[in-house]
């Protein structure tokens, strides 16, 4: 499994329209795509989420201990959406992201 990261300080300079395309494109190679978005704006989300399978967790949640079991969607795309509270989670403790890395793995 490979991990991509789109990720940039400053707004508007393609990363949702980046990361859609580049699901899109990684799927036409007939390989699945685990997509989530911590954006808490949630754009990518909205796009994808029409050819995507939407699995039943926020990305809030990967940040947290309280994950349980997360099955595997059947389709080519699963999302993980991004939810409002991921602005709660930018502007929390750092240590959050070794859960967010475990729950991920
Ligand atoms: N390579 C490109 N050429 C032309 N327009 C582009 C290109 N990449 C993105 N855009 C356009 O720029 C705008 C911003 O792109 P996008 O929403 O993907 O940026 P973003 O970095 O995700 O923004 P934000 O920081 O708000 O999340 C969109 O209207 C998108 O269609
Ligand atoms: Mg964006």
């Amino acid at each position: 499994m490979k991990t991509i990261c789109i990720s940039n300080q400053k707004g508007g300079v393609g990363k949702s329209t980046i990361a859609v395309h580049l699901a899109q494109h990684i799927i036409e190679k007939n390989n699945r795509v685990l997509f989530v978005d911590i954006d808490p704006q949630a754009n990518a989300s909205k796009t994808i989420r029409q050819i995507s399978d939407v699995l039943p967790v926020d990305a809030s949640q990967l940040f947290t201990d309280e994950l349980d079991d997360l099955a595997e969607g059947t389709g080519a795309i699963s999302l993980i959406q991004a939810d409002e509270k991921m602005a709660d989670i930018e502007r929390s403790d750092p240590n959050v992201l070794l859960t967010f890395k475990k729950n991920l793995s």
